[in-house]
């Protein structure tokens, strides 16, 4: 790029641009939307709400409550929802068995939210670790994550999801490999519509604490593996850019539709990096930690709620996201006269 050269002070004064609302509404770069939205969502497999207590403002939702959320959804003009399980502790074993039951929690939520508003797509996350007694992503033996083993679950979870009626498929688990073998599994399946957006740089964060509790994985830590109080083995050590795009590459040479990018605002410069060197559409996720820190700074009364929420919203569009996952989705929809 080529510096233009610049008219001297007094000629050039860019607060001109600034000074009243029209001129700035018309020469605003990026245009945040409810239609670059996918909300983020837990249910529970019991009835009414249950409020998670680390995301104020966020609860589980039952099943038909679900139903209900999809309608709202297309009534705000948010076009997809991505659906996560809160699994009763007793139901979880260490291959997360839960996972791939055609009848569990993720399977009747998706039916019930396509049943009532077909016009929303649903997204699945594919990864094993709501259903899994240590929380971890994948099949432990020798204390290590089985990579092939694991993906063998994967995909017949995913086979599960999209018989349910999922529309996008997510797997979150960063197993190598996951992303071919899903997708030639959902052509062999018939489900060649299907979509699959990969977690495709995923990085091995904190930010994503709040998510513990909300899905009840239990503080991880406990299990036969090796450092078992993180994920570093599998997801992303945060100081890597070059790897993301390699991982970014594999997932779209196996055949991811979309690519993801995750945590999000501490990581603007990864979406703005695979956006330039793929040109694919690519999301960004707003993680339980991110939405953690905004509320209870609001809540303090130390940052402004809604400003920081559409702020914050608005820099995944500046760096190039296609769209963002949030739990603020149906507030922010709200906040833009939806
Ligand atoms: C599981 C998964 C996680 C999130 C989405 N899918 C947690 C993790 O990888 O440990 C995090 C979501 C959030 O923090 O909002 N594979």
């Amino acid at each position: 790029m080529t510096v233009p050269s610049l008219a001297p002070y007094p000629a050039l004064r860019l607060r001109r641009l600034r000074q009243a609302p029209w001129i700035r509404d018309l020469v605003r770069e990026s245009v945040l939307t409810p239609a670059d939205f996918i909300w983020s969502m837990v249910v529970h497999e019991g009835e009414g709400e249950v409020p998670v207590g680390s995301m104020p403002g966020v609860s589980r939702l039952s099943v038909t409550g679900c139903a209900e959320a999809a309608r709202q959804a297309r009534a705000l003009g948010i076009p997809a929802i991505a659906v996560f399980p809160h699994i009763d502790g007793a139901k979880k074993d260490a291959g997360g068995r839960l996972a791939f039951d055609p009848d569990n929690v993720v399977a009747r939520a998706v039916k019930a939210m396509k049943d009532a508003a077909p016009e929303v797509g649903i997204m699945c996350d594919v990864a094993l670790d709501p259903f899994t007694d240590h929380g971890h992503d994948g099949v432990i033996e020798g204390g290590r994550i089985l990579n092939d083993a694991t993906i063998e679950r994967l995909v017949e979870q995913g086979l599960m999801q999209a018989a349910a009626g999922a529309d996008i498929l997510a797997p979150s688990d960063m197993m190598d490999g996951r992303i071919g073998a899903l997708r030639a599994a959902l052509e062999g399946a018939g489900h060649q519509d299907v979509m699959i957006m990969s977690y495709a740089a995923k990085y091995a964060s904190a930010f994503y604490g709040p998510y513990r509790e909300a899905i009840g994985s239990g503080k991880l830590g406990s299990g036969p593996i090796e450092n078992p109080g993180d994920k570093k083995t599998y997801q992303m050590d945060a100081a890597n850019t070059e790897e993301a795009l390699r991982e970014v590459a594999l997932d779209i040479a196996e055949g991811a539709d979309m690519v993801m990018v995750k945590p999000g605002m501490p990581y603007l410069d990864i979406v703005r990096r695979v956006v330039e060197a793929f040109h694919m559409p690519t999301f960004a996720f707003q993680v339980s930690g991110e939405y953690a820190m905004i509320m209870a700074a609001a809540q303090n009364g130390w940052l402004d709620e809604e400003r920081s929420i559409l702020e914050s919203l608005t820099a995944f569009k500046r760096a190039g996201s296609a769209g963002i996952i949030t739990y603020f989705a149906p507030r922010a929809a709200k906040l833009l006269g939806a």
